[in-house]
């Protein structure tokens, strides 16, 4: 524990150290989570909707704007965060059109896992409410610990471009598949950001010359997130990489993975994170002068990128079509679910897979329904045509969507 207190008229951050993400790995003793109920009460376009599910994987079929998005959108706020469309929470709520502000909203969502049942619920109650509230089977909680009873990994349709578009979407994007292992992972990167803004403000700051005590405990600080991320990253990116090699997956391109940043690097390649913490430290305060010129930090783990290449064709990502770039992503994504799955002591994953079904072809969609159900899990996709999911009949809950009103299919 490193603790620093007052710095003249100034409270310097506390800093409490962090536990390696390893120790973190597979947290609470539960296994194959799946809803068996959602409730969505002024959830953006529902008034109100209750679904009862049987633990099959459920496909959402309706015309454009018909909600199906918003049901995937209110089942992604059982994890800690913004959701899949990272809204505010004052967007989520009912509004009508040419209202202001949106409604108290609430979801709430029964968990079975193996025969026990969990009670899940998020919302706020007044329509400004700065936080929501999170209760688990009834007691108000605060929300990281709704990852001790539900994981998910998600696809929307913001990542098809995931491969053309900037490093940071790449970052969130793996990052993401990071913290549905490794919750406490979004904690450090939430810390290092928060130093990050407040070491830059002040080495920006015209006058006088930033307190170099606070500098120092905010560089710690960072460096200590900074190490956990990097080491977080590199672990998930070894274990997903292991994990496509090892299942082929023949129907999707295989990927071969690589994380570009320096701390990140450092990691794969077996530096101890207190050797990388060290270097980080080093590293930042050195580049102070150079930081502040350039108003932006030049090193750190926000800087790495996610680079994917098409194994068979040997070629970046970013140069294939469209269809086999969504079908590299899939393959990420299923890979850490099946981590996910397997892992005994870690609440199973449930797939969000926003209009998974569009850029596949009949064989790959085929494909996926075939993984998903080998694997056993929950998966919500959504698709316009029914027919996208004609090979799932029988083996899946399909729900027709218009005007925010749910009816089963045959
Ligand atoms: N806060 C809100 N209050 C009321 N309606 C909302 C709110 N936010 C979004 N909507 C409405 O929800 C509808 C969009 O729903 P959604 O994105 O789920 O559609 P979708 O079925 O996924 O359509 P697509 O096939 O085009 O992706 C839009 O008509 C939008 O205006
Ligand atoms: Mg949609």
């Amino acid at each position: 524990m490193r603790r620093l207190c007052e710095n003249g008229s100034r409270l310097v951050p506390k800093l409490t150290r962090f536990a390696p993400a390893s120790e973190t790995l597979y947290e609470p003793a539960v296994t194959a989570a799946a809803l068996s109920r959602l409730t969505l009460t002024n959830f953006r376009s529902y008034t109100q909707a209750d679904l009862v599910l049987d633990g099959r994987p459920v496909f959402l079929v309706g015309p454009n704007g018909a909600g199906k998005t918003n049901l995937l959108e209110a089942v992604s706020l059982f994890m800690p965060g913004r959701g899949l469309r990272g809204s505010s929470l004052a967007e989520v709520g009912r509004r009508l059109p040419g209202e202001a502000q949106g409604r108290a909203w609430s979801v709430a969502a029964v968990v079975s896992t193996k025969g026990e049942e969990t009670q899940l619920g998020t919302g706020v109650e007044s329509p400004g409410a700065s936080r929501r509230t999170v209760r688990i089977d009834g007691e108000t909680l605060p929300p990281g610990r709704l990852a001790d009873h539900l994981r998910q990994v998600w696809l929307t349709p913001a990542q098809d471009r995931l491969f053309l578009d900037g490093a940071t979407d790449r970052r969130r994007f793996f990052d993401r598949l990071v913290f549905a292992a490794i919750p406490r992972h979004a904690a450090h990167a939430q810390a290092y950001e928060r130093a990050q803004r407040e070491r830059m403000r002040l080495l920006t700051r015209e006058g006088a010359a930033p307190d170099a005590a606070w500098l120092d405990a905010l560089e710690a600080r960072l460096a200590e997130a900074g190490a956990l991320m990097a080491e977080a990253r590199a672990t998930t990116l070894w274990a997903l990489q292991s994990e496509i090699d090892g299942r082929g997956m023949r129907p999707f391109p295989q990927a071969k993975l690589s994380l570009t940043g320096e701390w990140e690097q450092m990691s794969a390649a077996g530096a101890e994170i207190a050797d990388i913490e060290a270097k980080l430290a080093r590293a930042l305060a050195q580049a102070r002068p150079r930081d502040a010129s350039a108003g932006r930090a030049l090193t750190g783990p926000h800087r790495g990128d996610l680079a994917v290449i098409h194994a068979e064709k040997d070629r970046p990502a970013a140069e294939c079509s469209t269809g086999e770039q969504k079908a590299l992503i899939l393959n990420l994504i299923l890979a850490q679910a099946a981590r996910l799955a397997r892992a005994a002591s870690a609440p199973s994953p449930i797939l969000l897979l926003d209009e998974v079904a569009a850029h596949l072809d009949r064989r790959r969609r085929a494909a996926l329904f075939d993984e998903i159900e080998a694997l056993g899990l929950q998966a919500f996709m959504t698709g316009t045509d029914a027919h996208l999911f004609d090979e799932l009949r029988n083996r899946a809950q399909g729900f027709a969507v218009e005007g925010a009103a749910l009816d089963p299919l045959d």
